[in-house]
């Protein structure tokens, strides 16, 4: 286990809460959301049939898939009781307007 990368995304500003950036890190889109105050980074891929997950309504600490409805969870990256399906989530954290995502090194 070596912790990751961290890549360094710049975030609008303000970057107030509900707010979503969308961000392409090494081939990887990742949303990054301000869920009431705190940053979190999620795959923009729906676990269901991949989709992506930006311009889904936010509710609370979860997101609803444009597509079809699936509430998945951003802390988590669980869609709840749906066969158990999930979307990778990474740790970030902001400093100086910059969000600092960690990606997980390749056979993490
Ligand atoms: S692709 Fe997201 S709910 Fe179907």
């Amino acid at each position: 286990m070596t912790g990751g990368r961290q890549i360094r995304v710049e975030l609008p500003k303000p970057f107030t809460p509900g707010m979503v950036k969308l961000a392409f890190v090494e081939g990887q889109q990742i949303l990054i959301v301000n869920v009431g105050g705190t940053l979190r980074a999620i795959a923009n891929s729906c676990p269901h049939a991949g989709s992506s997950l930006y311009g889904g309504k936010l509710i609370g600490a979860k997101i609803r898939c444009p597509s079809h409805g699936l509430m998945i969870d951003l802390v988590t990256g669980c869609a709840g009781a749906v066969g158990g399906l999930s979307t990778p989530v990474f740790a970030v954290e902001e400093i100086d307007g910059l969000a600092l995502v960690t990606l997980d090194e390749p056979g993490d």
